[in-house]
């Protein structure tokens, strides 16, 4: 299986893809853009009630964030009870929680009803604290758990080696092998007769005379459909999306370790920022340790492998290693007002496409309940989460706030990342499996030289709004530091919102 990044992860490497026949048809009643968890999930469930889908990816099934997630399930979500309940008030946080276990109930049976095999478990969370300040916090975290509807309870232990000062457990947690189970999805999908088509960059959809849309991709051809749902994180092209959300990369390992006792019973969170997570992923039988962290907007730091170093550090400090078995980085993008976005797309004239984007860290479970409300909006025109998660609201005043705030470090990179440039007289200044944007010859251009000295040139204005990308050197990408899209060391297209590769010099 293929992922958005050079690094293998775990759930690329363990599962088998679904082989299918690729769709010959030209008209479909929903046109799904977007083969995750998101869109696989909602095309099942479509299909399911009797609409003819069709399921597209601009790359392969699973190529994104689902091959590269943590892939716990959770009803205590990254973002805080508490804050939701500041920014959203208490009645909008409940429906937040109600909502988190529905997406999971909607796994288990899934998993149940389709027979799929992807190692589930449900878990109990614990999040510490160890210090005063970090103490507090997580106090009145507990609170607003509990405000919301959930269960928490302190506890004296956590299932993990450190010195605590405070801590708390909440059960209905889980996790599972994230492409394991959308292949099982998938293949669901297949028997009821749907159609999948690879491969196939969306680049338009534009309403016709006869009522209808036109999705065309960047190879020219044309489907025409009743509905259209995104499921590709933030949707292809320059809209309003763009500016209500930022893109983000967290990093994850996978040890092996001396003694596979040391693995945790449960899912474990720490409460440093970012903070760190660790649960326990089992490979043929055997446990292992995964730990998460890390995590900084996209292209905005200096030295992405220097991430993976420090988890491994912050690892080998507290754990007796035997070795490294993975380790991976992944996008996720966070919404303006820290909930996602599902529902109707904003600004259209019509009510016939969806978008679901937004999920935090939080993608296997906001992408599954994506599926329920869209399925809900695209057969009865209602869903019970409509107002909570509606794309087009307005939010509360502090999003606004953070929305500016955001917007302004895009302009800033707009402007000063074509203002700082090196200056080379020749590309022997380049090392080997080095990726830098300079100035040659007077000129602005994104250099790759390859393990082997082979030299990529690309011109490193973003194809999206025209930022300056970066390049990434833990996953061998130039990213986008404004809004997320990200391309390979060639220049080819990875993720949007752009919707051409960068141009190869
Ligand atoms: Fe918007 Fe690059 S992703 S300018």
């Amino acid at each position: 299986m293929k992922r958005d990044g050079q690094k293998t992860s775990v759930w690329q490497d363990t599962v088998r893809p679904v082989p299918y026949m690729e769709s010959r048809g030209s008209y479909y009643d929903i046109v799904i853009i977007g083969g995750g968890i998101t869109g696989v999930s909602t095309a099942l469930r479509l299909q399911k009630s009797g609409k003819k889908c069709l399921l597209m990816d601009a790359h392969t099934i699973g190529f994104g964030t689902t091959a590269g997630t943590s892939a716990h399930l959770n009803t205590v979500i990254d973002t805080p009870y508490s804050e939701i309940i500041n920014k959203h008030g208490r009645e909008k946080a409940v429906f937040v929680a109600q909502s988190t276990k529905e997406a999971i109930a909607e796994i288990v049976a899934n998993i149940h009803d389709y027979q799929i095999s992807c190692d589930y478990m449900p878990h109990d969370g614990f999040m510490y604290a160890q210090t005063e300040k970090e103490g507090e916090a997580l106090e009145k975290i507990k609170d607003a758990i509990l405000a919301v509807g959930l269960d928490a309870s302190d506890v004296t232990t956590v299932p993990a080696p450190f010195d605590i000062l405070k801590a708390i457990t909440f059960g209905g947690q889980g996790s599972f092998h994230p492409t394991k189970y959308i292949m099982g999805l998938l293949q669901a999908y297949i028997n009821l007769g749907g159609h999948i088509r690879e491969h196939a960059l969306v680049q338009t959809v534009t309403e016709n005379e006869r009522d209808k849309l036109e999705v065309k991709t960047s190879e020219g051809q044309l489907w025409l459909t009743q509905t259209v749902v995104y499921a590709t994180h933030t949707p292809p092209g320059i809209q309003l999306m763009n500016f209500r959300l930022a893109p983000y990369r967290s990093y994850i390992q996978v040890f092996e370790l001396e003694d596979e006792n040391q693995c945790p019973e449960g899912l474990v969170y720490d409460m440093q920022e970012p903070f760190h997570y660790f649960r326990t992923v089992c490979i043929a039988g055997k446990r292992y340790l995964m730990v998460g962290g890390q995590d900084h907007k996209t292209a905005h730091h200096d030295n992405e492998k220097y991430n993976f170093l420090e988890l491994e550090a912050f690892v080998a400090a507290h754990y007796a290693v035997k070795q490294k078995k993975y380790e991976w980085s992944s996008q996720y993008y966070e919404s303006q007002d820290s909930l996602p976005f599902i529902g109707l797309y904003p600004g259209k004239s019509h009510t016939r496409e969806f978008i679901a984007t937004g999920f935090g860290g939080n993608g296997m479970i906001f992408g599954t309940l994506s599926s329920v409300i869209l399925t809900d909006f695209i057969l009865t025109g209602d869903s019970p989460y409509k107002e909570v998660y509606a794309p087009g609201r307005i939010g509360p005043l502090s999003a606004i706030g953070e929305l500016l705030t955001e917007n302004m470090d895009v302009v800033k990179h707009f402007i000063k990342d074509r203002l700082r440039l090196e200056q080379i007289e020749g590309f022997v200044e380049i090392g080997n499996d080095e990726g830098k944007i300079l100035k040659y010859q007077g000129k602005k251009i994104g250099i790759y030289k390859d393990s082997a000295g082979k030299l990529f040139a690309i011109d490193p204005v973003c194809r999206h709004a025209g930022c300056i990308v970066k390049w990434n050197n833990a996953e061998h990408s130039w990213d986008c530091p404004c809004h997320g899209a990200r391309y390979a060391s060639n220049g080819d297209l990875l993720n949007g919102p752009a919707v051409d590769a960068l141009r190869k010099l």
